[in-house]
């Protein structure tokens, strides 16, 4: 495995590959990796003949009031997760090579795709991912990259991105990871202390009571959304940012639960910010 902190170093060996007709698969990550970032790193590996991951905790995607300097980092542990995974290549570049000085180059998706759910409370948020990822793509030069359905709204602007600037890239969504007791698996739930970690569990089990509700027929989203923030309100320490429910293809507005509807949420246990979600098809 080979580990390349250097942007033009990253590039050369990617376009490498290409040449020799080698797929590459791209996953991008901050670090930190759990199940859930391996479980990517797994199906990039069933589809691809060359599996690139980078880690980098992109400074453009946190608010001045977020968690940059405390976001967790272990690159050393990384690095044996992925040795144990065989990945091809790391790309674990620094901030000062990924944004030289005077650095002006953005991309932005516009519209409710990106100013709904964490786009309403984490302005600039998304400017910052698809920024970043965009930049990735034209580094490690992916033929498919993958993205897990954790952040449900993430994986959908970038699908959105890649369609409407045209990279010649497949998008695969992977299915969220989820702890023996339901907790999504996070990088952040290390933050947890045991008793927002039990009362977290909420999450995850007022989703399912939503999708409980909606198979026994209950269509009216109001009444499914005042049901979970009923069952979160109940857990003390929980500060409830969003409880949301969208058209699951562009997050658009739905009055009744019909087809296939994201129900999203995003909670503070502290200053812990946990998000999660639930498609669910009628
Ligand atoms: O999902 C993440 O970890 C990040 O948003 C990503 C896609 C790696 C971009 O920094």
């Amino acid at each position: 495995m080979q580990v390349f902190n250097d942007v033009k170093e990253m590039q050369n060996w990617c376009l490498n590959k290409k040449r020799q007709g080698q797929k590459i698969g791209l996953v991008p990550t901050m670090g930190y990796l759990h199940a859930g970032h391996l479980s990517l790193v797994k199906e990039a590996g069933r589809h691809c003949d060359i599996v690139v991951v980078s880690i980098f905790v992109n400074p453009t995607q946190f608010g001045p009031n977020e968690d940059f300097d405390s976001y967790p980092r272990d690159v050393e542990s990384d690095r044996k997760k992925l040795a144990e995974e065989k990945v091809d290549a790391i790309f674990a570049p620094s901030a000062r090579d990924m944004y030289r000085e005077g650095y002006n180059s953005w991309v932005e998706l516009k519209g409710e795709i990106t100013s709904k759910l964490c786009g309403g409370s984490r302005e600039g948020h998304f400017r910052g991912v698809t920024t970043v990822v965009s930049k990735l793509f034209n580094i490690c030069q992916p033929d498919k990259a993958f993205f897990g359905q954790k952040d449900a709204q993430q994986a959908m602007i970038i699908e959105k991105m890649v369609q409407e600037l045209n990279f010649p890239i497949t998008i695969v969504r992977v299915p969220i990871v989820r702890e023996a007791d339901g907790l999504a698996l996070s990088s952040r739930n290390v933050y947890l202390d045991e008793e927002q970690r039990r009362q977290a569990l909420v999450l995850s089990r007022s989703l399912q009571k939503a999708r409980q509700l909606a198979e026994d027929g209950e269509r009216n989203v109001s009444r499914l959304k005042q049901e979970i923030r009923k069952m979160i309100e109940a857990a003390t320490q929980a500060n409830i940012d969003y409880v949301e429910i969208y058209d699951a293809e562009d997050l658009g507005d739905v009055e009744e639960i019909r087809g296939s509807v994201l129900i999203a949420l995003a909670v503070k246990f502290g200053n812990t910010r946990l998000i999660d979600n639930l498609i669910v098809e009628v």
